[in-house]
């Protein structure tokens, strides 16, 4: 059986640097190199204060600390860590394509690709290719004839392996995941060899009856069916959200009823201002196109229904901002408590605070942000990047400020855009005391204690329940 001694990883982001910390964690006899273009995410997997690692993960430095320098290497010398390895993780981003054809719901393989020909090139000895990247079912076709035709006649195999990390709980997902999934070739004895060696690998610290081989193409394909099915339960319980509000049943009291029905199961059902995160929008869109492109159009259809109402429920969100706040915003300061997509992260990639930001910037409001992790450039990056509001404009209506107190002071409405469980912890009679009244709060993830908030005064609004 093939040992594996060096691996490399190509993309050192939010699943390449906490799946290969891990790995080396687990596994101190292999030397594993995480590689990326980008120097300076680079510079920060090896900032000396392992604090400022460009990932913030509960109990990710804690790992880092412990592998890095021993077996757990960041550089940006990809050739090398490429000639060097016996397996190769691919973990670049794959976002949706922004032109030509399936623009806006296509996979961009482009920076895939570009890593295939690279390996190509540099290879002189067999390696096993993984794809760790969330990718299009067959896509390892593509890879494979990239590598034959290209290379230096040496011996590729190549095996999917997605990753089923939830950013937030990654260090935890990683060392205790649900299952781990490998596909592979496995009619061939070099497929068969491959995988388990692979398969080797998580047996140090994975039971092995949770580690499940396929063909490729069921675990390319596993992995964007478990991103529909998650996102489709959020959009289905937020379609119910809007039905509550207006008939005065109550959301949590519905998701804790059908929940308790073991068919159905109580995760994933809390009703929020939307789903977000770089995953799931952007791996519904690629399973609809590829369902079209296979002519599959009620297929498509139906998955794209779980984008639109994630849409509408973003959209919704801040429109009812806007409604409640008696028909304008114009110059109302509006303070967002959170802008991360979700809480223990500091990743804001299609975060709904995003897009209900841009509504309420459109409709002329002024807005203040707070965020525990997220950075201030980010949010200014995060709402130039859509382009629909001149950078004037933002930078005249959009805040970022140093504390909870100063994005809410002399607000007009407390808008709650991240579950963070920091934010029951504020004295909120001093932000009330500092507040336009009536002073309003908008719950998006329905996370404060609203008795408490009623209480001290605020008109406090939840998602999914009815009558503010
Ligand atoms: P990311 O954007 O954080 O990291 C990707 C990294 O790859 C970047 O640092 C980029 O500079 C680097 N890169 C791109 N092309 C390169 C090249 N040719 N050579 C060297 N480096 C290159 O992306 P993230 O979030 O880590 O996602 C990676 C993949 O994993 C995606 O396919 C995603 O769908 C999938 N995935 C993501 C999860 C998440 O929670 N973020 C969970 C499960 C899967």
């Amino acid at each position: 059986q093939k040992v594996i001694k060096k691996i490399c990883c190509i993309g050192a982001g939010y699943v390449g640097g906490p799946t290969m910390a891990i790995i080396a964690q687990k596994c101190p006899e292999i030397e594993i190199t995480v590689v990326d273009l980008n120097q300076k995410r680079i510079d920060q997997w090896n900032d000396t204060d392992v604090s400022n690692i460009p990932i913030y993960e509960p109990g990710l430095s804690d790992v880092v600390a412990e592998a890095r320098g021993r077996n757990l290497f960041f550089d940006t010398d990809i050739d090398k860590a490429i000639d060097e390895s016996d397996m190769i993780f691919i973990s670049v981003n794959t976002p949706t394509k922004t032109y030509g054809k399936g623009k806006g719901m296509a996979a961009d393989l482009k920076y895939i690709e570009l890593c295939a020909r690279q390996i190509a090139r540099v290879a002189k000895s067999d390696k096993i290719v993984v794809e760790k990247s969330t990718l299009p079912v067959r896509t390892a076709q593509a890879l494979k004839n990239i590598l034959d035709h290209t290379g230096n006649d040496v011996n590729f195999e190549i095996l999917s392996n997605p990753e089923f990390l939830a950013e937030g709980t990654a260090v935890s997902d990683l060392t205790n995941p649900d299952r781990v999934l490998i596909g592979g070739q496995q009619e061939t004895e070099k497929g068969k060899q491959a995988v388990e060696a692979l398969v080797s690998i998580y047996a140090n610290w994975v039971p092995k009856d949770k580690i499940l081989t396929t063909n490729l193409w069921s675990s390319e394909l596993s992995k964007l069916t478990a991103n529909a099915f998650l996102a489709q339960r959020v959009s289905s319980i937020n379609a119910m959200s809007e039905l509550c509000e207006i008939t005065g049943a109550n959301v949590d009291e519905v998701a804790k009823a059908i929940g308790m029905d073991s068919r159905i199961g109580p995760k994933f059902l809390k009703s929020s201002v939307g789903f977000g995160g770089s995953c799931f929008q952007k791996d519904i869109l690629n399973l609809v196109y590829i369902a079209k492109s296979y002519g599959l159009n009620e297929v498509a259809d139906y998955w794209e229904q779980v984008i639109l109402m994630n849409d509408h429920q973003k959209r919704r969100f801040a429109h009812n901002i806007v409604k409640t706040l008696y028909n304008t915003v114009s110059d109302k300061k509006i303070a967002f408590l959170g802008w991360a997509f979700k809480k223990d992260t500091n990743d804001t990639r299609e975060s709904p605070a995003i897009y209900v930001a841009e509504e309420l910037l459109l409709e002329q409001a002024k807005i203040s942000v707070w965020d525990p992790k997220v950075k201030d450039a980010q949010v200014y990056t995060d709402i130039n990047t859509l382009g629909s509001i001149e950078a004037d404009e933002v930078d005249n209506k959009l805040q970022v400020a140093k504390d909870p107190y100063e994005a809410c002071k002399n607000s007009h409405a407390i808008a709650v855009l991240t579950e963070w469980e920091e934010f029951n912890t504020y004295d909120w009679q001093r932000i009330y005391d500092n507040m336009h009244k009536p002073a309003f709060v908008f719950d998006g993830r329905g996370v404060l204690d609203k008795n408490k908030l009623q209480e001290i005064g605020f008109v406090y609004y939840r998602i999914g329940e009815g009558g503010v």
